[in-house]
């Protein structure tokens, strides 16, 4: 029966204008929402045959609450059109295991795995880019708010994004799961609807002549008694699917007479249930056997299920189960669906829901479990299915089974920074750890439960929960090795809360547990001692330690992890001003990475090596590294690499003294990392670009961007910037006569500064203390201060910061008249800063000189 669509003109002009400018190059996306059964999908599909029509190339897509596969939908729909086209897939997209290549992001700090999911979604995007370059592209994503987290980061990418593609974007979800409290679906909306660049088309009930055609077309007649359709809107309130399900009611118990268009009965006399789903129940009441058992078996394998799975369920034989399954399409409970293999689907969504909810526990359950097997015997290796295989052993209480498919899928979705699927399948887990009898292996799961728990909470900067996760496993681990691992493990969200203390302990503790001859392992933890000493602000430590990683990861042999210390040994050694060693280090390091095509490891060398040239002087060298950093980003699509470059550029034009430069490349930064949600980034760009408006004494757009930063900072709990942008609050009150305010952040940064234990930020904090001072004109106070952040940079060796110090320092000196001190300052600076070609700095410099020669003339 074909159902003319009717009473959606409103919408479908809105969408086709929407074509008419992604057509030009002006991408759209919409949200499309309503009640259950108000008619989104059909909209969806009418729109889309329009839009095919019309040249565009239509991806449709829908998401399904049991799957919980990342980007499942939206890769499908993909490799669907890729495959009807014949086209070579242009990109490994989707699930791509992006964190198999782990010696690439072994420092993994949260930032760098918050930056591996924005290159995911990079992807994507290229590839719509691609897609859409040759014809504009509809993407239509169905019940999103059954969609996994993937999908829907995917989807919130693509409308920030959207403007600039030849891409029509919209996306179905049923009004009642947005009012449904929080969740990652509620979030993501609210964020979407936030930056505005998504509206929603709400769909509206039936008129009372939609009401009419609809009913005709069902009944069979043009001619429907205008009293009958006037009760019909009534009852149904217009609602698209209720009105069709008394149609098809009426039709199945024979109550109209198509020759004298009328009723058989009066029309009081027909009862109408008060909602869909109660009508829908006594529509399957009056189902036969045969057909009950059938449809049973598909609600528990789900919304949508596949013939040979089905079939096996079932045990029944192929002409009795298809001539039931003709029946159920014919009645219009399910119908084909698209995709490669045979598979079936509920039409709608509270039809699957009444049958399921229909089905006695006990049956469910038997059901449930065999519908496990017959999956896992189909399907047991594919990972698309590992979360759904999980989810039927679980229900059909086989426990074990459950768990190790649910951990395989946690793992999977881990690998694809689906974080909230992971933590899901994690829970599920946990949950049924009790009533596992097995001990060896109820401790193995436990483990290896924890562990993916801990690694998904650290990924997104829930450190006491990755803690607790870690501390968890640690607690049944036995075994010295899981112990170790779990230890290192252990120390990464201490070390991300700015627990730095505890997370040396941690690391000394799993190093005092290695075995004498375990060079891999020493190297291993040395470096992420070092690492830890790095976070301090303590370089020399740091450099020690590494000096003791390439010892042993020598003696182990792996190239890999020589590289790795190769280059984090030369960034330390950058810190400590050494210079030439640092080159060298780095650029060894840079080499091993090649060898290995590292992509993400090759950009980073080039960028650290670029900045160690900038400070030997070699500006335009370290331009051109800059500018082989970008072009990997930009290859990986690691855009939040693109911005990192963009600061550093930004640093170098700061340094030349070319200002206005430095603002655009900090303006490109911040510009990124606030499309990208990139906290970090962000917080450095938004810090930066306050550091050169206060420069300029614009100071209302200085104390934007500082607050800026330190929401940002916030974001992420990153107590380190967080110091440091209140330091710069300080000295900005200061500048400006507000000496209460400033000492209040002042009080803050130190706070910051103590808590993280960081050398370098209390060096920070003691020279804004300095600043502060000197302009309260307390000389002596101020004198020790800055010799306090000195000292403290000469114990790190810290060279530059030591310089610009003493540009301070030499300021003070100045201000309190003491002329040959500030000149014996100034000039070492001086001498420093043209070693390191830093203009900016040393025209800086000849202004105070002058200064103190015209003072003297006085
Ligand atoms: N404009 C229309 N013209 C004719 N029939 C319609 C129209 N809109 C919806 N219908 C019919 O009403 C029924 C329900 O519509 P549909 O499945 O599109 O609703 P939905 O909003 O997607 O529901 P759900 O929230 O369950 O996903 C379908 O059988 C559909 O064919
Ligand atoms: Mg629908």
């Amino acid at each position: 029966m074909n159902i003319p669509f009717v009473g959606r003109e409103k919408e479908i002009k809105l969408l086709s204008e929407a074509m008419g400018e992604v057509r030009s190059g002006r991408g759209r996306a919409f949200f499309i929402t309503g009640p259950v059964g108000i008619g989104k999908t059909r909209l969806l599909r009418e729109f889309s045959q329009h839009a095919e029509k019309n040249g565009f190339v239509v991806l449709f897509c829908r998401a399904i609450d049991e799957k919980a596969v990342p980007y499942l939908p939206v890769k499908d729909a993909l490799d669907e059109y890729m495959s009807k086209h014949r086209e070579e897939q242009p990109l490994p997209i989707g699930l791509i295991g992006a964190l198999s290549s782990t010696q690439e992001v072994e420092f993994a700090q949260t930032n760098v795995l918050a930056r591996e999911k924005t290159r995911l979604l990079e992807r994507y995007l290229g590839l719509f880019e691609k897609l859409s370059s040759s014809a504009p592209v509809l993407l239509a994503i169905d019940d999103l708010h059954w969609a996994d987290s993937g999908t829907l980061s995917l989807f919130h990418y693509i409308t920030r994004n959207v403007s600039e593609l030849r891409m029509l974007v919209l996306g179905a979800y049923t009004d009642e799961y947005f009012r449904g409290g929080r969740n990652t679906f509620v979030d993501t909306v609210q964020h979407i609807n936030i930056e505005r660049k998504c509206p929603a088309i709400t769909l509206h009930p039936f008129t009372v002549d939609d009401v009419s055609v609809v009913l005709g077309s069902i009944l069979g007649t043009w001619k429907v008694p205008e009293d009958f359709v006037y009760a019909v809107h009534r009852r149904t309130g217009g609602n698209p699917l209720f009105v069709e399900e008394v149609g098809r009611s009426i039709v199945e118990q024979g109550l109209f007479d198509i020759n004298e268009r009328k009723l058989k009965v009066n029309f009081s006399q027909i009862q109408l249930p008060d909602s869909v789903k109660t009508m829908i129940s006594q529509r399957i009441a009056n189902l036969d056997e045969n057909t009950t058992k059938v449809l049973r078996a598909c609600a528990v394998l789900g919304r949508e299920f596949e013939y040979e799975v089905l079939k096996n369920t079932l045990e029944m034989d192929d002409e009795t189960l298809l001539e039931v399954i003709d029946n159920l399409i014919t009645t219009g409970y399910i119908d084909q669906g698209e995709g490669v293999e045979e598979t079936y689907r509920f039409v709608h969504n509270p039809m699957w829901e009444v049958v399921y909810t229909s089905i006695s526990a006990p049956r469910r359950r038997m059901l449930h479990k065999k519908a496990g097997e017959e999956l896992e015997k189909a399907h047991g290796k594919e990972r698309k299915y590992w979360s759904e295989i999980g989810r039927h052993y679980f229900l059909g209480g086989e426990l074990n089974k459950g768990a190790t498919y649910k951990i395989l899928a946690a793992e999977d979705a881990l690998t694809n920074y689906a974080i909230e699927e992971c933590v899901d399948a994690c829970e599920e887990v946990i949950k049924v750890l009790p009533n596992i009898s097995d001990n060896d292996f109820k401790q193995d799961c436990t483990i290896k439960t924890y562990t993916l728990l801990g690694d998904a909470r650290y990924i997104v900067c829930e450190y006491d929960e990755a803690i607790t996760a870690y501390e968890s496993a640690l607690k049944v681990a036995t075994d010295r090795n899981t112990r170790i691992n779990l230890m290192i493990k252990l120390s990464y969200p201490h070390l991300g809360k700015g627990n730095l203390d505890k997370c040396l302990a941690i690391l000394e503790g799993a190093f005092g547990m290695l075995a004498e001859n375990d060079h891999a392992g020493r190297a291993e933890i040395l470096k992420n001692i070092g690492w830890a000493y790095e976070k301090k602000g303590e370089f020399l430590k740091a450099v020690e330690c590494y000096k003791k990683s390439l010892l042993m990861s020598e003696k182990a042999g792996e190239e890999i992890t020589i590289g790795e210390v190769y280059h984090r040994l030369g960034t330390g050694l950058w810190y400590l001003g050494e210079l030439k060693d640092a080159l060298r280090f780095l650029e060894r390091g840079l080499e091993i990475r090649k060898k290995h095509n590292l992509k993400k490891g090759i950009a980073g060398s080039y960028n650290n090596i670029a900045i160690v040239l900038k400070d030997m002087g070699d500006i335009l060298k370290a331009m051109e590294y800059y500018e082989y950093a970008k072009k990997i980003y930009e290859e990986i699509g690691d855009i939040s690499g693109v911005a990192t470059v963009y600061h550093n550029l930004a640093i170098i034009y700061s340094l030349l003294g070319e200002d206005a430069k430095a603002i655009e490349f900090d303006k490109k930064d911040l510009e990124i990392s606030r499309r990208i949600g990139d906290a970090p980034s962000q917080a450095l760009a938004a810090y930066a670009l306050g550091e050169c408006y206060q420069d300029m004494k614009d100071y209302a757009t200085a104390m934007n961007y500082y607050n800026e930063a330190i929401q940002a900072s916030e974001r992420y709990d990153d107590k380190r910037m967080l110091g440091w942008s209140f330091a710069a609050l300080a000295r900005l009150h200061a500048e400006n006569g507000k000496f209460d305010e400033a000492e209040k952040y002042l009080d803050m940064a130190m706070k910051y500064a103590e808590a993280t234990g960081n050398k370098e930020l209390l060096g920070v904090a003691y020279t804004s203390r300095g600043d502060v001072l000197l302009y309260e004109k307390k000389f002596e106070a101020s004198e020790r201060e800055y010799q306090k952040a000195i000292e403290i940079y000469r114990e790190v060796g810290q060279v530059e910061s030591i310089q610009s110090t003493n540009y301070a320092l030499a300021k003070l000196y100045i201000a309190w008249e003491k002329y040959e001190l500030a000149r014996r300052l100034l000039f070492e600076a001086r001498d420093f800063y043209i070693k390191i070609n830093g203009k900016g700095m040393i025209k800086k410099i000849d202004e105070e000189l002058k200064r103190i020669e015209e003072n003297e003339k006085i």
